[in-house]
């Protein structure tokens, strides 16, 4: 195991539709926190693009939300010279990786991939094999840099065990090869849900865009669909999981929580003489402060591709090599002939 090196954070998101508050709070957030604590690590933040074409995507309009994710991660905080941001394109290790990974995975692991169940049902009778292997997809981009943190939200766990499965199975198979890659959940806010239907997870394909904050959208919107969460009629501001009724108000305590960072129990104290009302509109104030200095950053950086493709180009030179230097070594020890150069 590879224990002299530099140990490695990685994690990535994917350029589909627009990013949500819940993309934020449950992975961006932890992204720059983690930036500044794990001082000597290398980091990776990746823009998973070919994750996006899993599911049908109008050409120009990825290409675009490519760069708009590429703004959203430096508006957010994170810093080209600490961290390095890139395509995932870009590096033709991942797609590399993925077939050596896909004959090391079975069919059923595959088919118990909750996400895949729940996405094909939408995708009515055409299902693509590559929204069925995308968590391979996934296992390469952490193995082919050898990460070892990987900040997700919840929903995104049990792609990350089978990754772990993955790199097992390989180095049980060949030799140990892989290190075993460590999930980071946040503890609060791991699965921030649906404002307007609370036992959903907030969702950039979601159904009802009252019920999704999009990081990106006009401000007064986004007041608005706080003030416009759906809540209960017992009227008490308090947090209780054991209790669907509360699904709404347990939501929107968390988003305060982490935004503010304070605890819940304080939260609950403030407003213990207070009504739902006050409540939503202290904490439309709370999201709209938070995302406004993003979005505003976000717009601007926009203007300037130039800048933003140099970003990009760093960010793959960074990791180009220690990409195929890992996969020279994977291909070695699968029986490939090196070619001769
Ligand atoms: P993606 O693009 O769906 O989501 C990006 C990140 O946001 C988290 N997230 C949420 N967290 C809290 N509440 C929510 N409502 C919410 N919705 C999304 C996700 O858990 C995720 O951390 N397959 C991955 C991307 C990926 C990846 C990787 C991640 C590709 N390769 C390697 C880590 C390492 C995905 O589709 O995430």
């Amino acid at each position: 195991m590879e224990n002299t090196e530099k140990k490695t954070i990685l994690s990535g998101i994917q350029p589909t539709n627009n990013l949500t508050l819940g993309n934020y709070i449950g992975a961006m957030k932890n992204f720059v926190n983690m930036q500044d604590k794990y001082q000597d690590y290398t980091k990776n933040y990746i823009i998973v693009d070919l994750h996006a074409l899993t599911v049908p995507q109008v050409p120009s309009e990825l290409r675009e939300r490519t760069y708009s994710m590429l703004a959203l991660y430096l508006a957010v905080g994170l810093d080209p010279e600490k961290s390095n941001i890139f395509v995932q394109s870009h590096i033709t290790g991942h797609t590399e990786l993925t077939w050596i990974l896909n004959t090391l995975t079975g069919m059923g692991q595959l088919n118990r991939m909750t996400q895949y169940k729940d996405k094909s049902a939408k995708e009515g009778t055409f299902i693509n094999v590559g929204l069925f292997a995308y968590p391979v997809l996934m296992a390469a981009d952490i193995l082919l840099y050898n990460a070892n943190l990987i900040p997700i939200g919840d929903d995104q766990k049990q792609h990350l065990e089978l990754s772990r499965d993955i790199a097992e199975k390989f180095n049980y198979t060949y030799s140990p090869t892989f290190n075993i890659p460590e999930a980071i959940i946040p503890k609060q806010g791991a699965r921030i849900m649906d404002l307007q239907h609370p036992e959903n997870k907030m969702s950039k394909s979601a159904e009802s865009p009252k019920g999704t904050i999009i990081l990106t959208e006009d401000l007064n919107i986004t007041a608005k669909k706080i003030k416009s969460a759906v809540t209960d009629s017992d009227m008490e501001i308090r947090y209780d999981q054991s209790n669907p009724e509360k699904a709404g108000i347990n939501n929107l305590l968390t988003i305060y929580s982490t935004l503010t960072d304070t605890e819940i129990s304080e939260i609950e104290k403030k407003y213990v003489n207070s009504g739902y009302g006050d409540f939503k509109k202290d904490l439309s104030e709370i999201v709209v402060e938070t995302l406004r200095p993003i979005k505003e950053k976000h717009d601007e950086l926009l203007k300037d591709k130039k800048y933003l493709d140099q970003i990009l180009k760093q960010g793959a030179a960074n990791v180009q090599s220690s990409a195929y230097k890992l996969l020279s070594k994977v291909y070695k020890k699968v029986g490939l002939v090196a070619p001769a150069r």
